[in-house]
């Protein structure tokens, strides 16, 4: 596995992958990986003939006050966790080669709408940092194809639609999410749950589950299921942020496309989300 942090010697390294004629993927994270990025890898590497992993906690995504200086960073047990699934290439930029006119000065990419609901409303800026350093990494590496988590599915439709909207010749997909064997979905900031609250965090998804049940066998006051999925998260100790149930593309009402079921709640230090598509869009 080739690891590269400068710009200018991955490009001349993608360059000679490109002439001989192989199709290149990309999967962006923020490292402190586990099962759910290896399986983004995974379907990276069943989709390309070459895989660029890159590592890179992106401080325009994370809001004031937020976990931006404790994120975990965990590079040792990344680079070897990479290397044991034969990715191609690493890519471990610091923060003048991504933000070279600093972070404050930089151009910002904004996808109107979808960044201002739901994670949008409750992290403000978030999803303008997420689409700015997307789009950076798209232009660095310039990809075929890029793989990002169902996990954070409010994210991957920012993603297509700044690609559709840039106009940019990259495919992207969306990788299942992977869960512990008690249904809680994995994510990095699951590290912040002490004991008791790890046993509690799968109740987040049994609350979803229930309420894909109840739609299932014909329930259609959303509203009341909400409600209810709200009130019995504050019951089991969480400090819900929103549970929605909307369009899986637009990720509003009316329902056309397909219906997900959406939520974020604290618990502890821990903010989880997670989501159910009831028919998947695509
Ligand atoms: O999902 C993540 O880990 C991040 O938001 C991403 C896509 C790597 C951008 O920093």
């Amino acid at each position: 596995m080739e690891r590269i942090e400068k710009i200018n010697a991955l490009r001349e390294k993608l360059d000679s992958v490109r002439k001989a004629d192989k199709k290149i993927a990309l999967v962006p994270t923020m490292g402190n990986l586990h099962e759910g990025h290896l399986s983004l890898v995974k379907q990276a590497q069943s989709l390309a003939d070459y895989v660029v992993v890159s590592i890179f906690v992106n401080p325009t995504q994370f809001v004031a006050g937020e976990d931006f200086d404790n994120y975990p960073r965990t590079l040792d047990a990344d680079l070897e966790y990479l290397k044991r699934l034969n990715v191609d290439l690493v890519f471990i930029p610091d923060m003048g080669e991504v933000y070279p006119d600093d972070v404050q000065l930089t151009t910002e990419v904004i996808v109107p709408e979808l960044d201002s609901i739901y994670c949008g409303e409750y992290r403000p800026g978030h999803f303008k940092g997420v689409a700015t350093v997307v789009c950076k990494l798209f232009n660095i590496v310039q990809p075929d194809i890029a793989v990002f988590g169902e996990k954070d599915y409010q994210q991957l439709l920012v993603i297509r639609s700044l690609v559709k909207n840039l106009n940019l010749p990259i495919n992207i997909y969306g990788a299942v999410t992977l869960r512990e064997t008690d249904g809680l979905a994995m994510s990095s900031r699951n590290v912040y749950l002490n004991e008791a609250e790890r046993q509690k965090a799968p109740f987040l998804y049994k609350a979803i589950m229930e309420v894909a049940e109840s739609l299932k066998r014909g329930e259609s006051n959303y509203e009341n299921l909400e409600k209810n999925a709200i009130s019995s998260l504050k019951e089991a100790g969480f400090n819900p942020e929103y549970f929605s149930i909307c369009d899986s593309k637009t990720l509003k009402l009316p329902i056309n496309q397909g219906l997900v079921i959406l939520a974020a709640a604290w618990l502890g230090k821990a903010r989880l989300i997670d989501n159910v598509a009831v028919q998947s869009y695509d």
